[in-house]
């Protein structure tokens, strides 16, 4: 089947919408930058190693609930479709794509911010499953989601705790968003990473190998590139902590000297601290009320809630209230 792309967010409103936020962004204190710029084509990959390591257990445990639960979900939704929200390389997602196939479904929209995420999925899992039909959609899922054509029931799923990188202001807003994707008997499938002990979190946000650093520094890269920017990564450091309170883990990159950075296509200079530090990820841990109350709070009602043997990960199955 063929691979189709749509796009909601063309590399011209890509590009102003970064200049504003950037602009936006490093010029308060906190600086502060939205996690989405992370994932150009680097960035996706090196999220993919991310999910590799031995420490960041959240992509094997909702894996895991996924092999066990994936089969009776889609016998019980029925979809046509499957919609994934932040969908990356989609490599869990093929659970959930074989019991579609199984049951008689047909298309695949994931969408994403990554143009280069939906081309590596679109020619991976059409040469997989040849009876796919497969929309990628490029587009913000904090603006975009009322654009993603309907072409039957449908499974929206949102996977990874991606969820965990918006604020809890932002989070019911979105949810909203989500409840208007869904008519009476469609279902949507949210992967949340639990709060658990404080080591296991650090370890998780601070890899020995160092991927999570790159992966932080990736979107100064973004920003030298995009914007004509001159900043060094070698200038910054990676610095992860789960606050206990928050309930989440912050990222940040702190300057490791006083750094004067000019970004020409912004007609903008920035100076960095020594030690002052750039705000660019939060990501929440979730307790079961939490996300029934989200769900609550969105229109939606929490049908179902399974976790992975270790309590590390859950799947929360949502139905329109
Ligand atoms: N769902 C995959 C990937 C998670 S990484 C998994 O569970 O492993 C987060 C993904 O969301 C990335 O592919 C990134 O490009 C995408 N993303 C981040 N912010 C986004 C936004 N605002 N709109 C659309 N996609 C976004
Ligand atoms: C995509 N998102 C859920 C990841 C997370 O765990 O918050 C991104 C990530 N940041 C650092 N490591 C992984």
């Amino acid at each position: 089947m063929t691979v189709e792309i749509l796009s909601l967010c063309g590399p011209e409103e890509f590009a102003r919408t970064l200049a504003a936020d950037a602009r936006a962004g490093l010029t308060q204190s906190p600086k502060t930058l939205p996690a989405k710029y992370f994932y150009d084509a680097r960035g996706s990959e090196l999220f993919d190693r991310i999910t590799r390591l031995p420490e960041y257990y959240l992509t094997r445990a909702e894996t895991a609930i996924l092999e066990r639960t994936a089969e009776e979900l889609v016998a019980l939704v029925r979809p046509r479709e499957i919609v994934e929200i932040g969908a990356g390389y989609s490599r869990k997602t093929q659970l959930l794509l074989e019991a579609l196939g199984r049951h008689g479904g047909q298309r695949f929209v994931p969408l994403d911010v990554s143009p280069a995420a939906l081309a590596e999925a679109g020619q991976r899992l059409t040469a997989s499953y040849p009876w796919l039909e497969f929309l990628g959609v490029c587009g913000d899922f904090e603006h975009h989601l009322g654009g993603i054509p309907r072409s039957g029931a449908r499974l929206v799923c949102f996977l990874g705790s991606t969820i965990g990188n918006l604020t809890a202001e932002e989070r019911v807003p979105f949810l909203r968003d989500v409840r208007a994707m869904l008519e009476k008997n469609d279902r949507f499938l949210l992967g949340v990473d639990l709060v658990k002990p404080l080591a296991r979190l650090h370890a998780a946000y601070n890899d020995a190998e160092g991927v999570t650093g790159l992966f932080n520094k990736n979107v100064l890269l973004v920003l030298d590139r995009e914007l004509g920017g001159d900043l060094d990564p070698a200038d910054f450091a990676h610095r992860a902590f789960y606050d206990p309170k928050r309930e989440r883990i912050e990222m940040r990159l702190v300057a490791l000297r006083r750094v004067e950075a000019r970004f020409a296509k912004l007609g903008l200079e920035v100076v960095f601290e020594a030690t002052e530090e750039l705000h660019t990820e939060i990501s929440c841990k979730f307790r079961r009320e939490v996300v029934a109350r989200c769900f609550k709070d969105a229109g939606l009602v929490l049908e179902r809630w399974s976790t992975d043997e270790a309590g590390d990960f859950a799947l929360a199955l949502g139905r329109p209230g």
